[in-house]
């Protein structure tokens, strides 16, 4: 049989060829159309930086000169006043100076910030800034024993409440503002990096403040290449062939090393920031609005109509962005809403489940934009892991890497809060701290130990730990 006399005739063989050549033209342009639009969204549109992440490339611009009087506030606070329940003689003497810098505060106008609203980086300055402000006034207060709600003035409250809204931010100290916003490099010639890095305020003026700091931005800058593994992972055009079955494979081999290298950053605080300062000299400047339990003084947002119904919680890595894009790359089901094996313990039911989705309010909107977008890809990493055998592995180590992680931070968490709490200050004199203690916790009906949020701690993180654990698919 002649093969040639099988083939259509030469015109309409032509047109099949053409009609072919066409569509496999068109599709690798709609692929690579497809990933140039999601690389684009992702530097651009989310504000995150290729080498940097989530950190903004360059360090934060000062304020124009209207703003003086709030950069001026700034740096006089920075490291230089007490806990307003420090009675260590020196924190004593310090009183009248924070006394003084608290009423210029409530005496100053309030500024309008609408200058400063087409302009991202000075929107994040004033938030880092006011958010600093605010945070000093409350804490440095000395306490009155009356159980008053705290009122923050309204020089504060108004713009605070205005830029955090042009940002998509709660109006109030954030992960961002301690950490994202809050650096600059050694070396201003050289790119920010793990080992090229400073802190600019501090509440302490302590060492330990700033190396707690820079492991959250090392474990934060690692991320880094995570965000270019997902990236990569949902601008693949297809998942049917070997070579990018093994991409894949390899991706996720390599993102459980960057986790494992995460959990030893996590570790590397242990050296650097010390347990006791920690707890007693550090955290108590994190707490925000009721973050010592429901019958504890709330602040009040001077000029804002229903201020109670603010995002107003402390600070905390459960805020970090990056870590959000790996619970959602790798499926992580915090709120129990699918049916894993095991089964959930009564306590991982009774622990806050929605605590990381409220941890989503305050990070900036772009970011939280970023991590709604990864939310809606086409396919889930863990499905594709349930189709294709070779996958299961690699994705169980990732997770089980994930899980790691979370069981060492557990270790920290409790060494640097749990334990802690069951000590007493070093602050003042022993004996009546002693008493002092015993008798808060004696009023309290011992409470649980709370995070800086205001959770209770050993449940919620174990929660997220067992959640990550029941991600794993040799068992499901
Ligand atoms: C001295 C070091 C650390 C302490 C004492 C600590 C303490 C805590 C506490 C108390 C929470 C509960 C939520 C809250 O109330 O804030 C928390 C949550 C969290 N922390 Fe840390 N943390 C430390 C370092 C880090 C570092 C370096 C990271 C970087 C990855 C990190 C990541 C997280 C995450 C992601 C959460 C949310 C809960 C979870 O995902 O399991 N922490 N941390």
């Amino acid at each position: 049989m002649d093969v040639i006399n099988l083939l259509p005739s030469p015109p309409h063989f032509f047109r099949l060829f053409f009609r072919l050549a066409l569509s496999l033209f068109n599709s690798t342009l709609h692929a690579n159309y497809r990933r140039a639009l999601v690389e684009r969204r992702s530097h651009i549109e989310f504000d995150i930086d290729s080498e940097t992440g989530f950190f903004p490339s360059r360090k934060l611009p000062q304020l124009p000169n209207t703003f003086d009087m709030w950069e001026s506030a700034l740096a006089e606070a920075n490291g230089k006043l007490c806990l307003g329940d420090d009675d260590r003689e020196e924190a004593i003497e310090k009183r009248p100076l924070g006394e003084a810098w608290r009423s210029s505060i409530r005496a100053w106008p309030v500024l309008d910030t609408e200058q400063l609203q087409n302009d991202l980086r000075l929107l994040q300055r004033a938030h880092f800034v006011l958010a600093w402000l605010v945070n000093f006034y409350v804490h440095s207060q000395p306490p009155t024993g009356n159980g008053a709600d705290i009122i923050v003035p309204k020089s504060l409250t108004l713009p605070l409440v205005a830029v955090s809204r042009c940002l998509g931010i709660a109006p109030v100290l954030t992960f961002a503002d301690t950490v994202l916003w809050n650096c600059e490099p050694i070396d201003p010639s050289q790119p920010l990096s793990a080992s090229n890095i400073r802190f600019i305020n501090l509440f302490s003026g302590t060492e330990d403040e700033e190396n707690f700091y820079v492991a959250s931005a090392r474990a934060e800058l690692r991320g880094v290449e995570m965000l270019r593994i997902i990236d990569d992972y949902n601008n693949l055009p297809t998942f049917t062939d070997l070579t990018t079955i093994s991409k894949v494979s390899r991706d996720l081999n390599r993102l459980a090393s960057i986790i494992g290298e995460i959990s030893e950053i996590i570790r590397s605080v242990r050296p650097t920031c010390d347990p006791h300062v920690f707890y007693f000299d550090i955290r108590p400047w994190f707490e925000g609005s009721g973050a010592k339990g429901p019958n504890a003084p709330k602040w009040i947002y001077e000029g804002i109509e229903d201020s109670s119904k603010l995002d107003l919680s402390g600070p905390s890595a459960g805020q970090s962005s990056v870590m959000h894009a790996l619970d959602i790359f790798l499926d992580i089901d915090h709120k129990l809403r699918e049916k894993r094996v095991p089964s959930p313990s009564e306590s991982n039911k009774r622990a806050d489940r929605g605590f990381m989705e409220r941890m989503r309010r305050y990070m900036p909107g772009r970011h939280r934009e970023y991590l709604n977008f990864l939310a809606v890809t086409p396919k889930s990493v863990r499905q594709l892991a349930q189709s294709i055998p070779t996958l299961r592995d690699p994705y169980d180590n990732a997770v089980l890497a994930l899980k790691r992680l979370r069981d060492q931070h557990m270790k920290i968490a409790c060494l640097y809060v749990v334990t802690m709490s069951r000590q007493t200050s070093a602050r003042g004199c022993p004996v009546s701290a002693m008493m002092a203690k015993l008798e808060e916790s004696r009023a309290s009906g011992s409470e649980p130990v709370r995070g800086t949020g205001g959770n209770e701690l050993s449940a919620l993180l174990k929660a997220g730990r067992d959640a990550t654990a029941r991600a794993t698919l040799k068992r499901n």
